[in-house]
């Protein structure tokens, strides 16, 4: 069969590859480059969100589907859907550069005693002579004080050029009295460590000083699985679907915080030799694909992992870049749909220690849950979809720079903000639930979630949002930016679909949120503080998040936003056993509750399903 060349253009980069005409440019774009390419819905033509301009070479014909999914003005443009076009010769694509994405990298302040696992412990031994004919290995366990140490054969190999190089001056890395490397002399001062976040959207990798548990650097970039669907049940049908898809999966994440070490190494001028350990939080799916355990059976009841406690591995063994006896650890989850990330927010929230009664909120591709304090801790996850993260928005994007990031009606204008105040490519979770909340207040939607026409509106409301109101595709819709002012001249609408998939999500997490009050015997007015953790969480205006029914609004002067908690936990983990030791409490103690079983889910579901009415 015929190759072509492929060359894929992201802001001034180009990647070229060859094909033949039978894969999409979707796979081709996402199985031989490392670009991320949006594909909420994993390459199945559904969500419309693979959008790349042709820019020369002739592809297959515009599908049905795409003449669905793509405005007229896309189509005139040369934009096509990349899992639904197919190169029938040599063609140069361009895609947007997803790279430019707002990460959430800061977490709560944390103040633990810094006590990590991976310690350096610097010894000059005794030489021997004739008569002190200690082996080399027995010579440096008696100098660190121990007969319980091991290390690796292949250092071994090293330890008598190791010893005699500084005159029997040694620097010992030791995870507890496992020995990851020996240095000549006194290398104390150089003890790093590498905390990463995985989320199923974006991943942030830390560099910390094991010594004095500070932070250097932290990189972040959006999860380069992504490619492969939004959120998790996508990517393990990825893996169910193709050959190899778990070991692709895998070496795309391990690759990405590969490339993220060497950035924080080389910004920090720390030498990659001297990071010693490596942990990792993420949903319960993210640690499996890290690990390239197979996650399928998390998809389908009963949804069991493969394994949620923590599991150590050799850093080299999972393909990290760092010294060969490293240790990498995943910390533990508490079950398929509450991972190891919740594990770590919680930890860094604090309140699994504390006698305040806490709700802890992270709404990410999914919305996890923790209620409880030191008597006991309840959680669960709502399958609250991406719709926060835009995905199944019409013109849903993440917080991208030109993400439409707040929105409020000024003198009878709709004003908006955008991130770095670039021009508008699209609305992100925080810009959502502010337009949700405005077209309530303005009566555009009423309490079951209709868009109403202009000649419904009330004349005694007291703001006007008639004139932004429209159709697109014979539904009602509200104009957020006219085409004039957008990025690829569209305008740029939210329509009747799109408050649909915003009270289903919604309802899910006020649902979960009621469920677990329940749960736990106690009302919601007994909950002395709620965390919001993640980026999402961290932007959205609280008065929003209330209005839409979201988040109670008995709780809302109780809103602590806490950042990258999870990030925060991860770093915990690496500069503090005792953090450690804490995770895998929370995990064992944590009482998961099914909501797919749980009749008061469904209860709290249909009625959480409306929207509040102003008063
Ligand atoms: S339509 Fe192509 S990935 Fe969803």
């Amino acid at each position: 069969m015929n190759q072509h060349s492929i060359s894929v253009l992201v802001g001034d980069g180009e990647h070229k590859v060859t094909s033949n005409a039978d894969r999409s440019l979707h796979r081709i774009i996402t199985e031989d480059t490392d670009t991320v390419i949006d594909a909420p819905c994993g390459g199945k033509g559904k969500c419309g969100k693979c959008k790349l301009i042709v820019e020369s070479g002739k592809v297959s014909e515009i599908t049905d589907q795409e003449r669905r999914l793509l405005s007229e003005h896309e189509l005139e443009r040369g934009v096509r859907l990349a899992c639904l076009t197919y190169p029938r010769g040599d063609v140069e694509v361009r895609i947007r550069e997803n790279s430019r994405a707002h990460i959430m990298v800061s977490g709560v302040e944390y103040d633990a005693e810094v006590l990590p696992n991976v310690r350096k412990t610097h010894v000059v031994l005794e030489k021997p002579d004739l008569a002190d004919q200690r082996d080399d290995f027995t010579r440096l366990k008696d100098a660190l004080g121990g007969a319980n140490y091991h290390m690796p054969l292949k250092e071994l190999y090293q330890l008598p050029a190791t010893l005699r190089m500084d005159n029997y001056s040694v620097t010992a890395v030791h995870d507890r009295n496992y020995i990851i490397t020996v240095e000549t002399g006194d290398t104390t001062g150089k003890n790093y460590g590498i905390a990463v976040d995985i989320g199923t959207t974006t991943v942030v990798a830390y560099l910390i000083d094991l010594n004095t548990g500070k932070t250097l650097d932290a990189a972040s970039g959006l999860n380069t699985q992504k490619s492969h669907g939004q959120d998790v049940i996508s990517r393990i049908n990825y893996t169910l679907q193709h050959d190899g898809g778990i070991e692709h999966l895998r070496k795309r994440i391990i690759n990405q915080i590969n490339s993220m070490i060497w950035d924080l190494s080389e910004n920090s001028k720390i030498a990659i030799e001297n990071i010693y350990s490596i942990a990792l939080a993420g949903n319960t799916t993210m640690m499996h694909l890290a690990a390239g355990l197979p996650p399928g059976n998390i998809a389908t009841v009963p949804f069991i992992p493969v394994a949620q406690n923590r599991m150590t591995f050799l850093a080299d063994d999972l393909g990290f870049g760092i010294p060969k006896g490293a240790s990498a650890y995943l910390l533990p989850s508490i079950s398929g749909y509450v991972g190891a990330d919740i594990v770590a927010a919680t930890l860094s929230s604090g309140l699994y220690f504390g006698d305040a009664f806490s709700l802890l909120i992270d709404i990410g591709t999914n919305g996890e849950i923790v209620l409880g304090n030191r008597d006991g801790l309840l959680c669960c996850s709502t399958a609250a979809g991406p719709a926060f993260e835009g995905a199944t928005i019409k013109h849903g994007v993440g917080g991208i720079t030109g993400a439409i990031n707040s929105v409020k009606l000024e003198d009878q204008k709709i004003t908006y903000t955008t991130i770095t105040d670039s021009r508008p490519v699209g609305i992100c979770g925080s810009g959502i639930v502010d337009v949700m909340a405005l077209l309530l207040q303005c009566g555009a939607v009423d309490d079951t979630g209709r868009m109403l026409g202009k000649d419904e509106l009330s004349e005694n409301s007291s703001c006007d949002i008639a004139p932004y109101l429209t159709e697109s595709d014979d539904q009602p819709a509200v104009t957020l930016v006219d085409g004039a002012q957008t990025e690829n001249g569209e305008a740029m609408l939210l329509t009747q679909k799109d408050v649909r998939e915003i009270q289903l999500a919604k309802a899910s997490i006020a649902a979960g949120i009621m469920t677990l009050v329940k749960r736990s015997g106690k009302q919601i007015q007994d909950i002395d503080v709620v965390y919001l953790a993640g980026g999402f969480g961290s932007f959205i205006d609280k008065k929003s998040a209330v209005r839409i029914g979201l988040i109670p609004a008995v709780l809302e002067d109780k809103i602590q936003v806490i950042g990258n908690a999870a990030g925060t936990g991860a770093v915990l983990s690496l500069i503090s056993e005792a953090c450690i030791a804490e995770c895998d409490r929370i995990a064992k103690n944590a009482e998961y509750v099914e909501l797919s079983s749980s009749p008061e889910f469904q209860d709290e579901y249909v009625n959480n399903m409306f929207f509040p009415i102003d008063d």
